[in-house]
Formats: C-alpha cells, sequence, structure tokens
C-alpha cells in the first residue's frame, strides 16, 4: 500500500511516498529559509503562500522521479497540527481534496507524532516504551513514549524551544536565520575555558526546560564588546552549546531514572546537531541504554514522517473529514 505523506505545518512544503511493504519510497522538501531569513523568523503569511506555490509541483516531482502514478496511491496522510494555522490549512485542503478527487481516505497526523516515530523509518529502531526528547524549532518535550498514540509528556519548554533559542543566539553572533547548525560549527572552534554560561533550570526539581535566560545572558556577554571578533563568536557558540549539552543531559538522567526507559529517542530540528547526539549517546552507554536517531534529512520537518504515521493510522482513522488544530497537545492523542 501506498500512501502519501504531505507536512505543511511551518515554513517547509514537503511531499513523501511510504510504501507498507518496501518503506520509505522518496521524500522531498522545498525549503523557505531564503523567505524568512531577511525577517529574522518566519512570516505566517509568506509561508502559507509559498505552501500553495509549491504543493502541486513537489507533489507532479516526486510522482515522477518514483515512476509512481497518482492512481496507485492508497491513502494521504497530511500534518493537522500542531502549527501555523494558515500552512496547515493548505496541506490539509490539498491532501483532503486530493484524497476525495481519487476516492481515497485521508488522515491528519500530529506533527509530533511523526518527529517522535521517524526512527521506525532508519534500520535501528526503538521497542515501546522508551523517552522521547522533541528538540525542534518550536518544541521541547521530554516524552514518555508507552506505546503507539500513547504519550506521557514528563517536561516541556517554559518559555523559547531549544531550536528558537539557537536560531536567536546565532542571529545574535550575525546568522542569518535559522542558524542553529551555522553555530554549532562555530561552537567546534570555540575555546570551552573561556566563556561559561548558566545552565538553565538545573536545580529546580523535574524535567521542564527554559532557554530564554540564557540567551539574553548571551546575548549581555555580546553587547559588552565594541567589536567582536570570529575567535569570540567562536568561544560564545562553544559556551552556548555547552550550556545546552549540559542541561539537556542533567534532565534526561532525571527522566531516565524516573521512567527506567532502556531507550532515548532524539528527534526534531535539534536532534541533528553532532554534539547532542555525541552527548547523550555517552549518556545511554554509561546506562546500557541505547540512543535512537534519524539520518539528518528526516530531523527537520519532513513528510516521510507523516506519510509513515499515516500508514498505521489509516487502517484505524481513515476519514474524509477534513481538520486542523494548530494548537493540539500529543497526549490527546490517547482521549477518545
Ligand atoms: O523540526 P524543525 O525542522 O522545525 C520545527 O518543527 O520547529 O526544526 C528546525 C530547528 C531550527 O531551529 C534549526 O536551527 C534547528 O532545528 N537545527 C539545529 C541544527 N540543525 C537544525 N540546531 C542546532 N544544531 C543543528 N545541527
Ligand atoms: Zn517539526
Amino acid at each position: 500500500m501506498l500512501i502519501l505523506g504531505i507536512e505543511t505545518s511551518c515554513d517547509d512544503t514537503s511531499v513523501a511516498i511510504y510504501d507498507t511493504k518496501q518503506g520509505l519510497i522518496i521524500n522531498k522538501v522545498v525549503h523557505q529559509k531564503n523567505v524568512h531569513a531577511n525577517y529574522g523568523g518566519i512570516v505566517p503569511e509568506l509561508a502559507s503562500e509559498y505552501h500553495l506555490k509549491y504543493i502541486q509541483s513537489t507533489l507532479k516531482k516526486i510522482l515522477k522521479k518514483s515512476y509512481i502514478l497518482i492512481s496507485d496511491i492508497s491513502g494521504v496522510a497530511y500534518t493537522a497540527g500542531p502549527g501555523l494555522e494558515r500552512s496547515l490549512a493548505i496541506g490539509a485542503s490539498f491532501a483532503c481534496a486530493l484524497a476525495y478527487s481519487l476516492s481515497i481516505p485521508s488522515v491528519g497526523i500530529h506533527h509530533l507524532e511523526g518527529h517522535l516515530l521517524t526512527t521506525m523509518l532508519e534500520n535501528k529502531k526503538p521497542n515501546f516504551p522508551f523517552l522521547g526528547l522533541i528538540i525542534s524549532g518550536a518544541h521541547t518535550q521530554l516524552i514518555l513514549a508507552n506505546s503507539l498514540g500513547t504519550y506521557k509528556i514528563l517536561g516541556d519548554c517554559l518559555d523559547d524551544a531549544l531550536g528558537e533559542a539557537f536560531d536567536k543566539t546565532a542571529n545574535l553572533l550575525g546568522i542569518n536565520y535559522p542558524g542553529g547548525k551555522k553555530l554549532s560549527i562555530l561552537a567546534k572552534y570555540g575555546n570551552s575555558q573561556r566563556f561559561f554560561f548558566p545552565r538553565p533550570m538545573i536545580k529546580q526539581s523535574g524535567v521542564n526546560f527554559s532557554f530564554s535566560g540564557l540567551k539574553t545572558y548571551v546575548k549581555n556577554v555580546i553587547c559588552s564588546y565594541s567589536k567582536i571578533d570570529h575567535q569570540t563568536r567562536c568561544d560564545v557558540a562553544r559556551a552556548f552549546e555547552d550550556a545546552i549539552l549540559d542541561t539537556i543531559e542533567i534532565k534526561c538522567r532525571r527522566a531516565l531514572n524516573f521512567t527506567q526507559c532502556k531507550n532515548l529517542v532524539i528527534a526534531g530540528g535539534v536532534s541533528a546537531n553532532h554534539a547532542i547526539r555525541k552527548r547523550l549517546n555517552q549518556v545511554m552507554r554509561s546506562r546500557g541504554g541505547k540512543l535512537f536517531f534519524s539520518k539528518q534529512s528526516l530531523c527537520t520537518d519532513n513528510a516521510a514522517m507523516i506519510a509513515y504515521v499515516g500508514s498505521i493510522r489509516l487502517k484505524k482513522n481513515a476519514s474524509r473529514k477534513i481538520f486542523i488544530r494548530p494548537r493540539w497537545c500529543l497526549e490527546d492523542l490517547s482521549k477518545p
């Protein structure tokens, strides 16, 4: 069975085809990074305009490239939320209209369930129950995944999400949006002994996160220089990343102790970060557990994860009813 996935929750237009027998066939992402770079963040009106512009041509391209006919598709899965309302509406309308015209079912998928289950597309798959750490541009959550569709949020972010903190700090260092990846490249060349930044919320019990204070701290350090040279930028980036690594390690260890999970899954755009992968790999090895993550291209937003979750959910919840939920809690999936 071939499932078409459509993801338009934020600023990337993505279309993918997942085969329930062979796995992922094709995934294409059209980035809008250049469109939003000048604004320092995503402009929702522009994001939806570009989804509208690219969605049909992206579908045509993947069908052509994979030699699949649209009539071979058995179901359409789309991101129903959480995300930007206008962007979600474009993907949902396109997906449902297509499914209706082909007389096949459609299903709305939770974006974060997509991220959480992306590692199921890899050869090395985690077994339930597992601890999930979603670190993206919009979310930072520690989740106990008991079984498919049954998720408990153990910790959440009280302000800026981790990706947002990376992007805003990168912006302070003169890097265009989204600067998370470039900041981590600068950090590689930084001296870890020059600055020490606070590790936010490690003294409070629990596993919630807060990164806006750290970002303000970095801003004050940068503002104390009249001119910031390249090495100082690298040293600041390194101190920022080190503070993130320690904070994440402490929170993950707490959540692992609490849940007794042996498997840790990291997902979302920031899980592409090599230093985070390395640190959490060491943590899991020291506990006799395993760390799971996706290939780089599937860490950031993509339709492959939506098509995969769709292939499971279409069996249960197939309908032609269109819906979007810009604010949608992952725990609500287990509610009837
Ligand atoms: O999951 P995603 O594509 O979007 C949301 O659903 O929010 O994540 C995008 C985020 C951006 O903030 C980007 O800067 C960050 O992921 N990111 C990284 C890296 N690669 C992407 N942050 C740190 N290190 C990276 N290597
Ligand atoms: Zn995402």
